[in-house]
Formats: structure tokens, C-alpha cells, sequence
């Protein structure tokens, strides 16, 4: 069987070889998806091996170049025939320890196409190719054993109507990562951009662009080399090689995301479909939850994560703070600036971070047997400020550190400008290397591995993006990979009212993001401030929890801020991060989003409760919501948050009106959303 999983259902497997006669030429082959709306066509016309896509019909993707370019070896560009092709379909389900959803569909048709260089017949590459309803992937596997040294991939994406199309996008390889806002362009203006790169064309078909199994091989840019086609950019090695192996490879699957409307790209399972399963084997130890956590208030200048008068990380407080989300049914603190290294100033201290020693006012002994008695838990931190070498060589300590103190969860982060990973090579000399090139790919991977050892699990911050990886590594819970809250507390500019409805169609594509939701108070420098505030509604706070999948979502504001809001901070308490079922229910990329979930049953508890988030960018709306994924025959105790008469972000934010009516999956609900608003719901099985 070709899906070995104890996990994996089979259904229907088919396949069939197809050898070709070595003299064809112009051999052109298509599978399509299971609905058939979509088409892939890969051909050797002219011997150029290249690809298109239609949907419904009509082309969307150009013919579209293959191939890559060697240090050490010829190119693999032209002078190459299908030399066999191979077809398989699979319809089968896999289930989720932890997601937005428990079971994913797996259905696709498969075609693996073997390219052969005429003249050199010893060189060869295959493209496995994916066709699912709701988008596809390829892939190229190599084995020959001079193409060690990649300069170039060649693959293109070339397309149609360009001209009409429009996209929403961050640029690549920059100083801030991935760390941008979003720009809404013609199609044409996006010169070099990240993945997941979303756009539509003129028939209004959304796509997006991204990749999957991101393992061992440069991340994935795109760059518009010609008006329309976009070409693929590996970010290279600090020695300009872009991928280094041993001549046998796989790369990531080059993926396309394509839907009629909008949400269409919300409601897929591509990426994770296209990765391997899990690999870990039992993970009942990998736990979703809700957190709190020394944080806020070094971002807001009231704590430092240096030492002195003002440092944040004290046992006393670490005690408070413990002891407030045990109390409010939060699982755990996370602690940032205890360890030793923090002072000056941090973002250049790569060198000198320990791990393991702690400054003097932090008792890690004493917190643990106060979490221990109040039954909650310390959350640790790793910050590297770039220096992974200085890392590496204490990670096993560290983590050992940490499994000693209850630790199960750590948030690692690598705050350095892109280019700027500091590594120590063979030699002892230093190397400056990009979050999303290769080494650190490995690099935040064998982070991940390491920590399954100790039964730990990870958070990334200025991470390599998201791929799907969580399928294979259950333990790699959420990661940063874009403007987070944290924009809000030191400005620079902060995160405009569009940028969460924006996040739901680019970067949660890609998976789970913790954007530390929840800032309940937005004046901490007056509503009047441009600068450093959060620009929305505090029922926007709330709505967030509900459209930014995380299976671990903070409550970023103060403790105070909480006590000071129980209505509000009701919806935090109840509101769930680990789910049945997710829809996407209305929603337009950078306007607004709605989403539904359903919680998750666990062992005995049988999750019945449904949970519904709307937000909005800077324009108040009314959107009409049909009940009708509620079930049937059920009724539910609809607790409303939303925002309340004359709310609206920039003068009047905390304008929330709570309410409660009974519903059923017949009825329709009216939500008003104010400028950069949002409803939350709980529908309370009754
Ligand atoms: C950046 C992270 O995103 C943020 O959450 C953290 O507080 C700082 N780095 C310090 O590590
Ligand atoms: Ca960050």
C-alpha cells in the first residue's frame, strides 16, 4: 500500500504504469480532480517540459516552466521527453490529534510524470502531481547523483489575465521577514513576494500560491521576472547556493490553492494534506490551551525583560500571574526575560543568551511547586536573538531545564533582520544566513525534534513559515510568521483595522498563527495615540479568538485589564482552541471574515457547543448569517458579544453589548459590526 498509516483510511487506490516509446516527442498528459473543475496538463512540447491548469474549463495557469540549474552539473531545462508516466487516486480520511477540524478528507487523483534528457539519457527528474477539488500540488523527485548543488529552480507560475487580476501580498526576502502589512495591488506590482501569495483574476477565481512538506530545502519566493509570471526565488545559502544535497531529493510540493469565492481557500486542507503523517507516534502529551503570560507588559514599557526595579520576570509575580490563570481556567504562564542575557540591548545579545541560568529574582524550584499546588503551568521561552549556534549548543540543557520544571510548551524566537542568522560554521567562522533559507529550515525542524524528546512542545516566533508540518509533528503547535499584536504596543506603524480580515486569506492559509489576541485596554497611551494602540473594537479582541486558528491562544492584556472587563473576559474564558469542525462562512480577502467552529468532544466530554467570529476592516457592516450548521433538532443559548451602539475603533472601542437568545439551525442572525469591529458568539447547547 503506498499510504502506510494506522490512521489512514483507504478507500479506493488504483494505479497504473504507462511506459512511453522513447522517440515520442509533444506528449501531453492531464489528470483532473475528483469534481473534475480542475485540470492539470503537463507536457514536453518543443522539449521544454512545462505545465498549465484550467478550472472550469478555462485556463488559469499559462504553460509554465520546470526545471532547475546546477553548480556541478548541466542544467535540467530543455532537451528533455516524457519518458513514463504512473497514475494513482486516493479518497481516504485522516484524523487530527489537535485542529481546526479532527477528520480531513484526502481525495485526489495522482499522475507522476518522468522527464529524460534526449541526449544525456542518464539525466532524469520526476513531477508527482496532486489533483484535489480544492486545489493541487507537484513536486519534483530527483536521483542522480551529480545534482548536489541547486543555483536555481525554474518553475513558473505564469498567469492568465494577469492584467485584470489583483493580489495581496508582503514582500520577500526583507529586513522584517515576514513581518509586514499586507499590500492590495494589481496583480503587476507584486515584484517579489512571500507564499501564501493570494490573488483573483477578473472571473473573481481566488487562488493562492504556497508550498508544502517544507523539509530540508529552501523556502519558496516568488519572483515576477515578466509582466504575469512569477518564477521561483529559493532563498539562498550565505554562500549563494540556494539548496545543497545529495543528488537524491524531493522538493516541497509547489502548491495552488483555487476557489469561486473567497472562502473556498479557507475551507481547504491542501497543505495538510500534502504532508507526510505524523511521525511521533503517540502524542497525547501535545496539548491545545489557552495561556497568559509575562509579556504585555514589557511590549508596553511597563516591565523590562532585562534585569532591574522594572524587571517583569520576578518569582512574585510569575506567582500572581500562575495563580490567575489557574483560577480562570487558563493552562499556563508563559515568562519571558528569566534567563540571563536579556540586559542591554537584547536584540543584539545572541551571543551571550544562557538558557539555563536565571537572573537572580526567579526561582524556578519555588514557581514550579506553586504552579504545581494552584495546577497550572510555567510556559518557557527561548528568545535567540539570531544566534542559533549559541543556542544549539544549549538546547539539550534547556530543555532539560524545562522537563524538570512541568514544562511542556516553549516559545522559541529568533529576532534578527532577515539575512542576519548568525551561525558558526565548521571552520569557527561566522555566517549570516535568512530565516527562510535552508540551514535554518533544518534548524527550526531539529528545534522541533529535539523538543518531542523531552515531550515538549513548540510555539516558533520569527519563524520559517508555515508548510503543514504540523501533520507530521504534531508538537510543532503555532508560530508567529507575520505582524502579531505586538505591532500594537510599539507602533511603527501598528496593524490597520484591515489587517486581521487580510491574515484570514494569506497568512492563515498557511496554518495556525499566535497572534496574541484579547488587549482589552487600547488606551494604554490614550485613545488619541496613532501610534501604539490596537486599532479596533475590544468585540473585534474577542472575534479574533474564534478567526485566527491557534490551538494555543493567549489573553495578552494584564491581568487587571481582565478583572476590570468580567463581561468581555467571559468569552475568553469559554471560548475553546481546539475544534471538530471549521467553516468559513461569508468573507471577502481584507473586508471582513465570518467563521463558525464547533469544539472539539474530548474522551467523555461530548462538545456540543458552536462558537462564531465575524470582524471587519475599517468599514462598519451588517452581515446575514444563517444558522444552518447548527444541528438540527438542537437548541442553543446564543450568547452574543457585540459591538454596541456608536461603537466604533477610534473613539468609542469598548462600546459591548452582551445579550442572549435562543436559536436554532433555522433561524438567521443580523450582526452589525462597527469601523474595525466584530461579534463573537457561543451558542450554548441547551
Ligand atoms: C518577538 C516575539 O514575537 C515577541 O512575542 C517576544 O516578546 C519578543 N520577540 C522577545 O522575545
Ligand atoms: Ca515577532
Amino acid at each position: 500500500m503506498r499510504y502506510p498509516s494506522s490512521l489512514n483510511l483507504v478507500v479506493s487506490l488504483t494505479t497504473g504504469l504507462f511506459a512511453l516509446n522513447m522517440t515520442a516527442h509533444a506528449a501531453s498528459f492531464s489528470v483532473q480532480s475528483p469534481d473534475k473543475q480542475l485540470t492539470f496538463t503537463i507536457s514536453d512540447d518543443h522539449t521544454q517540459p512545462k505545465y498549465q491548469v484550467a478550472f472550469q474549463g478555462q485556463t488559469i495557469i499559462n504553460p509554465s516552466s520546470l526545471g532547475f540549474d546546477f553548480a556541478r552539473a548541466p542544467s535540467m531545462r530543455d532537451n528533455m521527453y516524457i519518458s513514463s508516466t504512473e497514475r494513482a487516486s486516493q479518497n481516504s480520511t485522516w484524523q487530527q490529534p489537535w485542529g481546526e477540524a479532527r477528520e480531513v478528507t484526502d481525495h485526489h487523483n495522482e499522475l507522476l510524470v518522468t522527464f529524460a534528457d534526449k541526449t544525456a539519457k542518464a539525466t532524469q527528474y520526476s513531477v508527482r502531481i496532486r489533483v484535489f477539488d480544492d486545489g493541487l500540488g507537484f513536486r519534483y523527485e530527483v536521483n542522480q547523483d551529480n545534482a548536489r548543488y541547486i543555483t536555481r529552480e525554474l518553475t513558473e507560475f505564469s498567469i492568465k489575465d494577469s492584467d485584470k487580476s489583483q493580489a495581496w501580498w508582503i514582500p520577500a526576502r526583507g529586513w522584517n521577514r515576514y513581518e509586514y502589512t499586507y499590500n492590495t495591488t494589481s496583480l503587476h506590482e507584486a515584484a517579489h513576494v512571500h507564499t501564501p501569495f493570494t490573488f483573483k483574476n477578473n472571473q473573481g477565481v481566488h487562488m493562492s500560491i504556497h508550498e508544502a512538506a517544507l523539509v530540508d530545502y529552501a523556502g519558496m519566493t516568488l519572483n515576477q521576472r515578466r509582466p504575469g509570471t512569477f518564477v521561483s526565488d529559493l532563498t539562498p545559502w550565505s554562500d549563494g547556493i540556494a539548496v545543497k544535497t545529495n543528488g537524491q531529493f524531493k522538493t516541497p510540493w509547489r502548491t495552488l490553492q483555487v476557489g469561486d469565492q473567497a472562502t473556498d481557500l479557507l475551507n481547504s486542507h491542501l497543505i495538510l494534506n500534502l504532508n507526510e503523517p505524523n511521525k511521533l507516534g503517540d502524542v497525547s502529551w501535545v496539548q491545545p490551551g489557552k495561556y497568559t503570560g509575562i509579556w504585555w507588559g514589557m511590549h508596553i514599557g511597563n516591565h523590562t525583560w532585562g534585569s532591574g526595579k522594572k524587571h517583569g520576570a520576578t518569582t512574585e509575580r510569575t506567582k500572581t500571574y500562575l495563580s490567575f490563570a489557574a483560577e480562570h481556567g487558563f493552562d499556563g504562564v508563559l515568562v519571558e526575560g528569566w534567563n540571563v542575557g536579556w540586559d542591554g540591548d537584547w536584540f543584539f545579545n545572541g551571543d551571550v543568551f544562557s538558557f539555563t541560568e536565571a537572573y537572580p529574582d526567579f526561582d524556578i524550584n519555588d514557581i514550579k511547586t506553586h504552579a504545581d499546588k494552584v495546577g497550572a503551568r510555567l510556559i518557557g521561552h527561548h528568545e535567540t536573538s539570531g544566534n542559533v549556534s549559541n543556542y544549539r549548543k544549549q538546547m539539550n540543557a534547556a530543555f532539560k531545564l524545562y522537563e524538570q520544571a512541568g514544562v511542556t510548551q516553549v516559545k522559541t524566537g529568533y529576532v534578527a533582520d532577515g539575512g542576519n542568522i548568525k551561525r558558526i560554521d565548521e571552520r569557527g567562522h561566522a555566517r549570516f544566513e535568512w530565516h527562510d533559507g535552508q540551514f535554518m529550515v533544518n534548524e527550526y525542524l531539529g528545534n522541533i525534534k529535539l523538543a518531542a524528546k523531552y515531550k515538549i512542545s513548540i510555539n516558533t516566533h520569527e519563524p520559517i513559515k508555515d508548510t503543514g508540518l504540523r501533520r507530521t509533528y504534531p508538537n510543532w503547535l503555532t508560530r508567529e510568521g507575520a505582524r502579531g499584536q505586538e505591532f500594537n504596543a510599539w507602533g511603527t506603524p501598528p496593524n490597520p483595522p484591515e489587517h486581521t480580515p487580510m491574515l484570514a486569506f494569506t497568512r492563515m492559509l498557511s496554518g495556525p498563527m499566535d497572534f496574541t489576541p484579547g488587549i482589552f485596554d487600547m488606551g494604554f497611551n490614550g485613545l488619541g495615540d496613532k501610534t501604539n494602540r490596537p486599532q479596533t473594537t475590544l468585540a473585534k479582541q474577542l472575534a479574533l479568538y474564534v478567526v485566527l486558528y491557534s490551538p494555543v491562544q493567549m489573553a495578552a492584556d494584564l491581568p487587571e485589564n481582565y478583572l476590570a472587563r468580567p463581561d468581555a473576559f467571559q468569552f475568553i474564558k469559554d471560548v475553546p482552541t481546539d475544534w471538530e469542525h471549521s467553516i468559513a462562512l461569508a468573507g471577502e480577502v481584507g473586508d471582513y471574515v465570518v467563521f463558525a467552529r464547533k469544539e472539539r468532544e474530548r474522551g467523555k466530554y461530548a462538545g456540543k457547543d458552536w462558537y462564531l467570529g465575524a470582524i471587519t476592516d475599517a468599514d462598519a457592516r451588517t452581515l446575514i448569517v444563517e444558522l444552518d450548521f447548527l444541528s438540527s433538532g438542537q437548541r442553543y443559548e446564543a450568547q452574543i458579544y457585540q459591538d454596541g451602539d456608536n461603537a466604533n475603533w477610534q473613539q468609542n472601542p469598548y462600546a459591548l453589548e452582551v445579550k442572549k437568545q435562543i436559536v436554532t439551525h433555522k433561524d438567521t442572525l443580523s450582526l452589525n459590526l462597527a469601523a474595525s469591529g466584530g461579534t463573537a458568539i457561543r451558542f450554548k447547547a441547551l
